[in-house]
This record gives structure tokens, sequence and C-alpha cells, in this order.
């Protein structure tokens, strides 16, 4: 399955482009199955609060994480939510995307998907 955060709707459409199941992280969600992350960046190169909540209860299940970010922000944090994921979780970088990104990234996560995820 996909689990996935979204503030301003970028990635809500990245997530529309894959096919799969998808969950939105809301506070307190608990999975049960392995799922492909998809997030934003917020801060300055952070996990979004919210994520990092998900991740502490259920990062074991994390198959591996696509992230969205936008590069006026510096190649230093661009995308640095997925960056300090992979860290944190050894988990594979699937991709980093610039905003809503396009279809050759979403051809990209759809076999990640398939391959390693369900
Ligand atoms: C307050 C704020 C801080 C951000 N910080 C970063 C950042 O440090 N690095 C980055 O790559 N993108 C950053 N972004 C850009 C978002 O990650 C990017 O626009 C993303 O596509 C948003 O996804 P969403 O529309 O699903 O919320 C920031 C955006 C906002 C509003």
């Amino acid at each position: 399955m996909i689990a996935y955060a979204s503030r301003t709707g970028n990635v809500r459409y990245v997530v529309s482009k894959i096919q799969g199941e998808a969950v939105e992280i809301k506070e307190g969600l608990q999975l049960d199955k392995p799922y492909l992350l998809i997030t934003y960046t917020d801060g300055f190169g952070d996990i979004p609060t919210k994520v990092a909540q998900f991740l502490e209860h259920n990062g074991s299940l994390c198959k591996g994480v696509v992230v969205s970010g936008n590069s006026n922000f510096g190649h230093h944090v661009f995308g640095g939510a997925g960056d300090k994921i992979v860290s944190r979780y050894q988990v594979p970088l699937v991709r980093k995307i610039e905003l809503r990104g396009y279809q050759k990234d979403y051809e990209m996560i759809q076999q990640f998907y398939e391959t390693r995820v369900m």
C-alpha cells in the first residue's frame, strides 16, 4: 500500500498517478502491511511532523520513500525529508521529485511499488 502526506496537493497529485491502495497519514494511523511512503518536505529540509510521528510507530513496515520538494529551497535541503528518512530508517530513496513531478517519475514509482512493495 501507499501512505502519503500532502499539504498543498502536490503529493496527492502524484499519488493519483500511481495505481495502488493509498491512505493519507493522519494522527494515530497504524498500518499492518508493507507500504511505500510518499511525503513532502517541510521547514528547512525537514520531515513533516505528522510523518515523523507516523514513522515512529510504523517505520519497520516502510519499504521505501518518495519525496517531493522544491529545488528553489537550494540543493542542500531539496527533498531533505527523504534524505533524513533514508538515514533514520535505512530504506531506499525511490525518487526525489520536483513539486508534482513528471510522467517518468510516476512510471519509476509504479515499477518500484509493483516489484518491492505489493
Ligand atoms: C513552509 C514550507 C517549507 C518548505 N521547505 C522545503 C524544503 O526545505 N525543501 C524542499 O525541497 N521543499 C520545501 N518545501 C516545498 C514543498 O515540499 C513542496 O512544495 C511539495 O511539493 C509540497 O507538497 P504538497 O503540495 O503535497 O504539500 C517547503 C514548502 C513550504 C510551504
